[in-house]
C-alpha cells in the first residue's frame, strides 16, 4: 500500500486529482469508481474546475440509500450531480436506484453493470468503523451487490447530513467487498482524527471481515491519501 501524507483535505484532493490526470493522460481509464461523502468533495472539485473532459468514461459509483430517490437532496444520486455530473457530464453514470421496486432484482442489475464494466480507479472513502461503500464490519470479503443494514454507528456518523436522525435511511444497496476489490487501482482518502483509528487499521490491522478496509491489504494497488489528522495513529 503506497502511503500519501498530506496537509489537509484540498492538498489531498488535488493529489488524488492527479493520478486520476495522468492515468487518463495514459489512456488507462475508461471506468472510474465513485463514492460520496464529505471525502471526495475536494477531489470532485479539482474535477469539476479542471479543463478535463470525461465525457469518454463512464463511472459506477459504490452504493445508495433504500428509500431515497434521485431528487432527494440526501440521496447519493443527488449528491453526485451536485458535486461532479452537473459540471463534468460522463458518457454514462451508474448508480444504484435505491427506489426500485424488487431491491434484489436491482442488486442483480447492478452487479452486472460492475462485472461488465471493469473499474480502472476506484476512489474510496472510509467510515469511522472502516466500512467502505456501505460494506459494515462482518461483511464477507467475496460479497457483491446486495441490500445492507447500516449500523447503529454508521446512521450516528451520517445523521450530520440529515434533519434529524430518525430521517436516516437504515438500508443501502453497496457494492461489495469483492467487486471492490477487483477494481484495477485503489484510491482510499481519509481526513480528520475521526478515521485515525480506521485508517491504522487498515493499514496494520489483521485481516479480517470485521475491519472491512483490512482487505485492502490485500490488493496489488492501493494508494492511501490521508492528511496528519487521520495519519496520525498509524505508527502508535
Ligand atoms: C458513507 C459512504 C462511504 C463513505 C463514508 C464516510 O457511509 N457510504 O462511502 O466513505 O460515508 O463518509 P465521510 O466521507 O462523509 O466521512
Amino acid at each position: 500500500m503506497k502511503i500519501i501524507t498530506v496537509k489537509d483535505q484540498v492538498e489531498g484532493g488535488k493529489k488524488a486529482f492527479d493520478l486520476i490526470k495522468n492515468a487518463m493522460g495514459n489512456h488507462e481509464i475508461k471506468t472510474l469508481g465513485l463514492a460520496t461523502g464529505s471525502t471526495p468533495k475536494t477531489l470532485y472539485k479539482e474535477m469539476v474546475t479542471s479543463n478535463l473532459d470525461f465525457r469518454n468514461l463512464q463511472s459506477i459509483n459504490l452504493d445508495e440509500y433504500v428509500g431515497l430517490p434521485a431528487n432527494n437532496s440526501q440521496s447519493y444520486h443527488f449528491f453526485m450531480e451536485e458535486h461532479l455530473f452537473k459540471a463534468k457530464p460522463f458518457k454514462i453514470n451508474y448508480i444504484p436506484n435505491g427506489v426500485a421496486e424488487n431491491i434484489e432484482a436491482e442488486c442483480i442489475r447492478y452487479n452486472k453493470i460492475i462485472d461488465e464494466n471493469p473499474v480502472d480507479i476506484q476512489i474510496l472513502g472510509i467510515g469511522e468503523n472502516a466500512h467502505i461503500g456501505f460494506n459494515e464490519p462482518g461483511s464477507s470479503f467475496g460479497s457483491e451487490t446486495r441490500e445492507v443494514a447500516l449500523t447503529e454507528s454508521t446512521i450516528k456518523a451520517n445523521s450530520r447530513n440529515f434533519e434529524n436522525i430518525s430521517d436516516v435511511p437504515t438500508h443501502a444497496i453497496s457494492m461489495g467487498i469483492k467487486s471492490i476489490m477487483h477494481a484495477k487501482k485503489i484510491i482510499l482518502l481519509a481526513f480528520g482524527e475521526k478515521k485515525a483509528e480506521a485508517v491504522k487499521q487498515t493499514i496494520t490491522g489483521p485481516i479480517s471481515e470485521d475491519i472491512p478496509s483490512s482487505v485492502l491489504q490485500l490488493h496489488p494497488d492501493v494508494t492511501l491519501i490521508v492528511d496528519q489528522a487521520a495519519a496520525s495513529k498509524i505508527d502508535a
